[in-house]
């Protein structure tokens, strides 16, 4: 999957891309980000990129042009691609979304500065518009990674096999069971007995409990969506009782 980013920062998402997981994706060519410098495509001498409102008002608005001119660099003569413009005003990003982008064998993400990006652009280019929550950040850029992060990890073969997405925390609308490694011991307080038992299916069920559990006392708006057995259903009507 390719990543295009159309950026004033490109540093911001190379640097940031570069570690861990991700970095090692990008490293065995699984995906590519491929961060461009709306600042190239500037058309005039001091390389400006951004210009006065237009009725008046604070702060600078980015211009149509080099951005356009950038969008346009990716394309050469082939069919739109998507574009993901970064801003407060977007549909929040979530992990159903994620999904649905990781289908995508490329993504083009704009990040905005300043006061904004000119509106005729946006109208030209912009197929989404997503916000990664409800707070103002400086730029488009902390929220492009963010997107790039949890696309890119739903790409198969990014995650390690024995490190699947599948068991996790909103995959099936339920919070993660806890996790315990070495040692057995700690601070005073030992490992659930179940799990060193070796008994696998009562561990898989004491593992699915502690999900219901988690997800009623941190985040019971999720269960409604949750995909639910007869026997969950039981389990969650009796611990309920003790909230
Ligand atoms: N740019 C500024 N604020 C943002 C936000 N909350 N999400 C995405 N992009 C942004």
């Amino acid at each position: 999957m390719i990543f295009h980013v159309l950026t004033l920062f490109p540093e911001m998402i190379d640097e940031t891309v570069s570690h861990s997981v991700i970095g090692r994706a990008i490293n065995s060519e699984l995906i590519n980000v491929n961060s461009i410098n709306i600042r190239d495509y500037a058309n005039n001498k001091h390389n400006q990129v951004d210009d006065y409102p237009y009725g008046g008002g604070p702060g600078m608005v980015m211009q149509p042009g080099p951005i356009y001119d950038a969008y346009q660099s990716l394309l050469n003569g082939k069919e739109k691609k998507r574009v993901v413009f970064l801003t407060p005003q977007g549909k929040t990003f979530n992990q159903k979304m994620a999904k649905e982008l990781a289908k995508e064998e490329e993504l083009v993400l704009l990040c905005g500065h300043y006061e904004g990006i000119d509106e005729r652009v946006i109208e030209e280019i912009v197929t989404d518009e997503v916000s990664i929550g409800d707070y103002v950040l400086t730029g488009g850029e902390l929220g492009a990674v963010v997107m790039i992060d949890a696309i890119a990890r739903l790409v198969p073969g990014v995650l390690g096999s024995d490190d699947s997405s599948v068991d996790e925390s909103f995959s099936n609308n339920l919070l993660e069971y806890p996790q315990y490694t070495r040692p057995k011991e700690f601070l005073g307080k030992s490992v659930p007995d179940i799990l060193t038992s070796g008994h696998h299916a009562n561990i898989n069920k004491w593992r699915r409990e502690q999900s219901l559990i988690r997800t009623l006392k941190k985040r019971p708006d999720l269960l409604d969506k949750a995909d639910l057995s007869e026997e969950d259903q039981r389990f969650i009507k009796n611990s309920s009782k003790g909230l």
